[in-house]
């Protein structure tokens, strides 16, 4: 499986932004729900998840640092914005690189490229 067999699915974007996952920084592509840019880090894990894509299932439920309470939200429903912090995550949310090298290689490569190639 591989990131660009799916590029259809993610929305059109120029460059990649930078946001937090539990304390780990990360690129993802702006634009895009917080489900996609999980996607877009984990393509295997989330795309065989068990997430409805809708708003019904709360399977992708996050929660997003903020001044007071941490606040929950739906990852299929959120926006990204440079800068998130996601300080907890459902478990169904499963972050994992392929594990072969190549899976690795492929990403670090959509990482590095001029955003007007992206896609
Ligand atoms: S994926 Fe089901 S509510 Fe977001």
């Amino acid at each position: 499986m591989k990131l660009e067999d799916y590029k259809d699915v993610f929305e059109p974007f120029d460059r990649l932004v930078e946001i937090e996952i539990l304390g780990i920084k990360v690129k993802v592509p702006e634009n895009n729900t917080l489900l996609r840019c999980f996607q877009f880090l984990s393509i295997e894990t989330v795309s065989l998840g068990d997430f409805c894509w809708n708003g019904d299932c709360a399977n992708c439920r996050v929660w997003l640092e903020s001044t007071s309470k941490d606040k929950p939200v739906l990852s299929c429903r959120t926006t990204v914005k440079e800068g998130m912090k996601i300080v907890k995550m459902a478990d169904e949310i499963s972050l994992k690189p392929s594990g072969d090298d190549k899976s690795e290689v492929v990403l670090d490569d959509y990482r590095a490229v001029p955003s007007d190639s992206i896609f």
